[in-house]
């Protein structure tokens, strides 16, 4: 049943590729120019008068919702806040008829999420879920159901979910980005042909495991370690940190690339590894002046980069991991690749039982 595979994860961060084609497929218009999402019932004019989004759920499902975040402000330019589930209830949201309240879960069942999205429809909002079950709790509840099609998931450790979870997002912003008139034909083609060619670059990523092979046995004889970025980048750090606690038990943290001089810096000590995404050109020169801050404190800096600015990256850090290159919008579809690999390789290499991490569950059915 692991189709030749040590462990499901394995199994499992191998099947993006068709988890992503799997997710597209009926979504996207044959003439590559449009995405039609036959699951969601609002009319257009009931998106005309969304007036903001509230993304809620738990652990990796919640960094989807990060960078989910970004794909809908950025394309529909509709203001989103995405919260963790288990806190959403307890800060009074502002939850309005006009508010469209996204849940994100794999199982369906996360207790917390569940909550959640029954308080949003008790202030009467209009409730999207993204689930990888069909008939699943959260999926029977809502009044729209997107399924990611991500197949089957047995490991605890999330992977094809939360990617297949992040193709869902990109779906949305430009199905309403298209609705609203926020990006032209141009621009949405454009992304649409990107995201086509995704499955075949993460294909070119997994080719490259045993490089990150390497990488992840020199760090799993480190107890401490962190992850930076910016933008999306840094919503990928939190899933590559929380991804490597969870199967390694190696203690990490992720840190918004700018944010680490405001007092994380003080932990950064001869040899500590450091994994700093860096994929969005806008962003680059600012986080490679973080990069020389704890460079100068004797960090290993591990630069996670697209093709085009590896060799301006490799200047700054000690060793480069290069991504296809992409629409900036969607990287980190790519980007966080490398980070299952690094925690799947560490985990194995420091002897855990991969697929079923100590302390945990597959599906959260307590708050
Ligand atoms: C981590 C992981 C968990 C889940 C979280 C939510 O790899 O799998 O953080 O993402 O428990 O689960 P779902 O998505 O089923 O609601």
């Amino acid at each position: 049943e692991k189709a030749g595979f040590d462990h499901f994860m394995l199994k499992e961060i191998y099947e993006q590729p068709k988890a992503y084609r799997n997710t597209m497929m009926g979504r996207v218009a044959a003439d590559g120019r449009s995405v039609h999402l036959k699951e969601i019932g609002m009319t257009p004019e009931q998106i005309r008068a969304i007036r903001k989004v509230h993304i809620v759920a738990c652990g990796t499902a919640y960094h989807a919702g990060l960078v989910g975040k970004t794909a809908i402000e950025s394309l529909a330019r509709i203001p989103v806040e995405t919260d963790v589930a288990s806190e959403y209830r307890y800060r009074s949201p502002i939850i309005t008829p006009d508010t469209l309240v996204i849940v994100v879960s794999q199982s369906g069942e996360t207790a917390d999420t569940l909550a959640a999205l029954r308080e949003a429809k008790r202030c009467g909002a209009r409730v999207l879920a993204i689930t990888n079950v069909v008939g699943s709790s959260v999926s029977r509840e809502a009044d729209d159901v997107m399924i990611t099609q991500a197949g089957p998931e047995i490991a605890v450790a999330s992977t094809k979910a939360y990617t297949s979870q992040l193709i869902a997002f990109y779906l949305l912003g430009l199905y309403l980005a298209d609705t609203l008139g926020t990006r032209s034909r141009e621009e949405i083609t454009e992304v649409l042909t990107a995201m086509q060619q995704l499955p075949e670059q993460v294909e070119s990523i997994l080719e490259q495991a045993n490089v990150l092979k390497q990488i992840a046995e020199n760090m799993a004889k480190h107890n401490n370690l962190f992850f930076i970025g910016r933008g999306v980048d840094f919503a990928v750090a939190q899933e590559g940190s929380l991804k490597l606690k969870e199967i390694s038990y190696i203690h990490s943290e992720a840190y918004a690339a700018g944010e680490l001089k405001h007092g994380t810096l003080a932990l950064i000590e001869e040899g500590i590894p450091v994994i700093a995404v860096i994929t969005q050109e806008a962003l680059y020169e600012k986080t490679l002046s973080n990069i020389k801050e704890v460079k100068a404190r004797g960090a290993h800096v591990l630069g996670i980069v697209n093709a085009g600015m590896e060799v301006e990256v490799a200047k700054s850090v000690d060793e480069v991991f290069t991504i296809p290159k992409t629409s900036a919008l969607i990287t980190s579809a790519l980007s966080v690749v490398p980070l299952q690999l690094i925690s799947y390789y560490a985990s194995l290499a420091r002897g855990n039982d991969v697929d079923k991490p100590r302390n945990l569950a597959k599906s959260v059915t307590v708050e």
